[in-house]
């Protein structure tokens, strides 16, 4: 194979991909920084790399998602491993992460649940920061849990443990201070299903029944009997789905009821807090 230099292979084989995609995906196959692509355009690739780079970009461009081609993706600052078992996590999810560290205090053994942890983003975001809690995180997918357990070797948290179930499937009248979930919220047979990144994602992790409230509604149900007095429930829901989400806290004893926007200002995040057990 003849030889390509860095600025031909982008280029050349990169024509239907965002540049800012294809970049990535080159600094993955040669392990440098954006800057050395910059600084070394002419720079040849050898022909292993030339043969990685381009089936890449064709995998690209059929649409694959560049965390999947390159196997991680940032969450809360930290480095995650992902693969197709997993959701990747997105920066929206971060909003749930912020508002359950500033319920936890740093100098208490906090118990706390997530359900339909995934790559367990959100559970060892929270572990990360808060040492003293005792996280729980719950998936029903063995393939999801085995990716979370490597991202909690590969950011040495160890005050997290992971359980298969099917959400509070396993816990006999155990109690936590605080759950937090990111479920399946889009409704089965929207069109966005078979767009985008969500066509390469588990569906077991995207889409619920009845209108995508399916999951929300089991979580919100059955939270009570695993809350501590005072314990509180944090969910992460669709654009359109705060006020059903509120709605149904209220119905299940839920208190100081609330909804928070994300960045772009959608309502995002709901939960309220447990007065009475
Ligand atoms: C939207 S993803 C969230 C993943 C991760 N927490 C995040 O925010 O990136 C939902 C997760 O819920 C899990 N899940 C779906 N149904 C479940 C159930 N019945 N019990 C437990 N986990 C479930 C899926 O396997 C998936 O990992």
């Amino acid at each position: 194979m003849q030889l390509i230099t860095i600025r031909d292979a982008l280029q050349q084989w990169c024509r239907d991909i965002d540049d800012i995609d294809a970049r990535i995906l080159l600094q993955h196959v040669l392990n440098v920084s954006h800057a050395h692509l910059i600084a070394h355009a002419e720079q040849a690739l050898d022909s292993k790399q030339a043969q990685s780079f381009r089936l890449l970009a064709e995998r690209r461009t059929r649409g694959e998602p560049v965390a999947y081609l390159i196997g991680k993706r940032e969450f809360y600052s930290l480095g995650f491993t992902v693969t197709p078992a997993v959701l990747i996590p997105r920066p929206e999810t971060e909003l749930l992460v912020d508002l359950a560290l500033a319920r936890i205090p740093l100098d208490l053994p906090w118990k706390i649940l997530d359900l339909g942890t995934g790559s367990g983003a959100i559970a060892l975001a929270i572990a990360k920061h808060r040492p003293l809690a005792n996280i729980v995180a719950v998936d029903f997918s063995a393939d999801a849990l085995a990716v979370a357990k490597i991202n909690a070797c590969q950011l040495d948290v160890n005050n997290a443990r992971f359980i298969e179930a099917d959400w509070f499937g396993d816990f006999n009248g155990e109690r936590f201070n605080l759950i937090v979930s990111n479920p399946p919220y889009i409704a089965d047979g929207d069109p966005h299903l078979t767009r985008g990144d969500l066509r390469f994602e588990p569906h077991l992790a995207l889409a619920a029944e009845n209108e995508g409230l399916d999951c929300i509604r089991s979580i919100i149900a059955a939270a009570p009997a695993h809350l501590v007095v005072g314990g509180a429930l944090l969910l992460e829901h669709g654009y359109d789905q705060a006020e059903a989400c509120r709605r149904l806290l209220s119905e299940a004893g839920f208190e100081r009821i609330f909804s928070r926007p994300d960045l772009a200002g959608i309502p995002r995040v709901s939960g309220g807090a447990l007065e009475i057990a």
